[in-house]
């Protein structure tokens, strides 16, 4: 979390009470901006805080900002000279086994020639095979470190020596890169003109996030303040460089922002753009999908709002029920929601068996129970009300769930 002076302490006091004292990682001091935002009557203010936090203290990893990059690193540079290389039989291959032609390929942009057909197996390079293509690195550093990528490109492990530079991260954060005025270039870069005054440069976000994350982790970056989009502009350019699959999710509340903006930036970065010299800029790759936060399905009371539809709250209950989306083949118009772990989850709302009174179709009764879509084993019916005796629910293995307090809230 990033925050200022004033904001500091209530947000340590907050977040001591939310996540526990011995949770707490760290303050980061980020120098800012190159000058003072503002001056207050007797100190400049130029800096602002990191907070960190971590969900399991006994395991809290070092926070090292060379160990993403030091794990892995390009062998390819898209500008540089073609030269051939020798990637040497028995080297590594995250790629599926197989053959692999004679012939060009591509992997994220960059381009390659495979001068011999590559044999794959059990994970390993099996035959030598030379390579054209603009590489990065000589052929000594190929030959001890060059792996073959899960999309058959090439990357290499870290010498030995350049692990040894990985160092555990300092609180203090103080690199031109880093400053406010290198994310509005960037914003500059992506918009003619930022319209953020202060946004964060993706090169800080990235910093933060090669300290806590490996590019094979399943990974997922949340902003819930997401204003011009720097986190998701960051994850999308630190999978592109490290061949990571990092996810975000952002949260922005303001409409305008968050379409025209937000959106807006992250289609740009990932899919290309002209730039404001009539430039194209090539896109880093990635996507996103948009969805829009609907009303809420409770009211202030808890009672459930009445505008609620049938599909809204099955796939409510379905999600907080089984931990899993609505399945696809529901069409909305049947009671059963689906089946999870053997279990089948019923809804009786909004009159769904045809009958709209709340006597009728949302009421567990002998009728209802009739006409339910048959399922052998353990079911959870959620209704407005049971008619049903305890013994004939265990009878028919039902756990009947009343609406609204029977729907989970979370
Ligand atoms: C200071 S900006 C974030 C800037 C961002 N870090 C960047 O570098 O561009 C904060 C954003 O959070 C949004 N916001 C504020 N409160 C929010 C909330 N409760 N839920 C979602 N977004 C919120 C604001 O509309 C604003 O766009």
């Amino acid at each position: 979390m990033s925050i200022d002076d004033i904001e500091l302490p209530t947000l340590r006091h907050l977040l001591d009470a939310m996540f526990g004292q011995s949770c707490f990682v760290g303050v980061m001091k980020r120098r800012a901006s190159r000058k003072s935002a503002h001056l207050s009557k007797s100190m400049g203010d130029i800096c602002d805080y990191v907070v960190a936090y971590c969900k399991d203290p006994q395991h809290a990893p070092m926070l090292s900002v060379t160990k993403v990059s030091d794990t892995t690193r390009p062998v390819l540079n898209a500008g540089n000279a073609i030269t051939e290389r020798v990637i040497p039989a028995g080297r590594p291959a995250k790629c599926e086994d197989g053959c692999y032609r004679a012939g060009s390929y591509k992997v994220r942009s960059v381009s390659f020639e495979l001068l011999e057909e590559a044999i794959i197996e059990n994970a390993t390079l099996t035959n030598t095979v030379r390579v054209l293509a603009p590489f990065r690195v000589n052929q000594d550093i190929i030959n001890g470190t060059v792996y073959i990528t899960s999309n058959f490109g090439l990357r290499r492990y870290l010498m030995p020596e350049e692990m040894e530079k990985a160092k555990v991260m300092s609180d203090l954060i103080d690199r031109n890169e880093f400053y406010n005025e290198a994310g509005k270039e960037e914003l500059d870069e992506l918009f003619g003109k930022s319209p953020f005054d202060t946004p964060k440069p993706s090169d800080l976000i990235q910093y933060l996030i090669s300290s806590i994350s490996d590019p094979g982790e399943d990974f997922i970056v949340l902003d819930s303040f997401s204003g011009s989009g720097t986190t998701a502009h960051s994850v999308i350019k630190i999978n592109r460089e490290d061949g990571g699959n990092r996810k975000f999710i952002l949260v922005e509340m303001d409409k305008n922002i968050c379409e025209n903006i937000t959106a807006e930036r992250v289609k740009r970065v990932a899919e290309g753009y002209t730039n404001q010299k009539g430039q194209l800029i090539e896109g880093l790759g990635g996507g996103f999908r948009y969805c829009t936060l609907g009303e809420t399905l409770f009211d202030a009371d808890g009672e459930i709002r009445k505008e609620v539809k049938f599909s809204d709250l099955a796939r409510h209950i379905y999600l907080s029920e089984t931990g899993e989306p609505l399945p696809k083949q529901n069409n909305g118009r049947s009671p059963l929601l689906g089946v999870h772990n053997g279990t089948a989850y019923y809804l009786l709302y909004n009159g769904i068996l045809g009958d709209r009174t709340p006597e009728g179709g949302n009421v567990l009764t002998r009728a209802v129970l009739a006409e339910l879509p048959e399922h052998e084993g353990p079911k959870v019916v959620f209704g407005t009300g049971n008619r049903l005796s305890a013994g004939r629910l265990k009878q028919n293995e039902i756990a009947f769930k009343q609406i609204p307090f029977g729907v989970k809230v979370k």
